[in-house]
């Protein structure tokens, strides 16, 4: 558990971008390879550009990383909705990551039961334990696209599942508790004033909310700018 308070949303995603290089470097010198499932959103949009910049361009080995995500809209990769999209814009295309270290999590958008299987039988080559999941948080308290009041919450025992909620749309592919939990490091980014009554409720553990439920069954490194965090803590000095 580990929680960082940056004074705004640029230094959050230059503080959350040097966390997770140590993140990366750990799992690689321990298991020699780093396996991240990235989050989608429009917050990890700095923290990528941070990544994919000097100086932790160059210092962070990505032929050792291979790229996963937490959660997918039920969308073609060209889709603006995409997350792997999203991912491709502002990481891999920069960074120059290989296809080959790239798994996107829907291939086809019209086979949402079938691309989760699909996702499941991929993570069970590494018995589907992450060294990081990244994950955002939205204003209602969910998290990857584990929605409050949707059938994925209820998963036990599968990784990733499809959550075809009709109030979701585009429907959604996402990890489940299960995958979450298991996960060596899981690090959560919020950002903004939105979100901050929302995220004091969610660190108390309060499982009514799906993040909060994460919070109460395993530790979280949390990187919060100051207007998500203010009913948290004060800023963090460094940057
Ligand atoms: C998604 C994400 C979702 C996101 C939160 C926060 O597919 O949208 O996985 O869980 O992290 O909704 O989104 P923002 O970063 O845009 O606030």
């Amino acid at each position: 558990m580990s929680l960082q308070v940056f004074p705004d949303a640029q230094a959050l995603a230059q503080g959350a971008a040097l966390a997770l290089a140590g993140l990366i470097e750990t799992a690689q010198n321990a298991r020699g390879m780093c396996r991240i499932a990235l989050s989608g959103g429009s917050t990890p949009r700095r923290l990528h550009h941070a990544l994919a910049t000097a100086p932790l361009a160059g210092r962070i080995d990505w032929t050792r990383c291979a790229f996963y995500f937490g959660d997918e809209r039920v969308v073609p990769l060209s889709d603006e909705r995409s997350n792997a999209r999203m991912a491709q814009e502002t990481l891999f295309q920069p960074l120059g990551i290989p296809t080959a270290q790239i798994f996107p999590m829907v291939l086809d958008p019209t086979q949402p039961e079938a691309e989760a299987q699909r996702y499941e039988a991929l993570l069970q080559r590494f018995d589907g334990v992450f060294d990081i999941v990244l994950l955002g948080m939205g204003s209602d308290g969910h998290c990857a696209s584990l929605f409050p009041d949707t059938p994925a919450l209820l998963e036990t025992h599968r990784r990733v599942v499809a959550n075809l909620a009709p109030q979701l749309d585009p429907p959604r592919l996402t990890l489940t508790y299960p995958a979450l939990e298991a996960a060596r490091e899981v690090a959560v980014l919020v950002s903004g004033p939105d979100k901050a009554a929302t995220l004091a409720q969610v660190m108390t553990g309060d499982s009514r909310l799906p993040l909060g439920r994460l919070a109460a069954r395993r530790p979280l490194h949390w990187w919060l700018d100051a207007e998500a965090g203010h009913l948290i803590a004060t800023p963090t000095t460094e940057t």
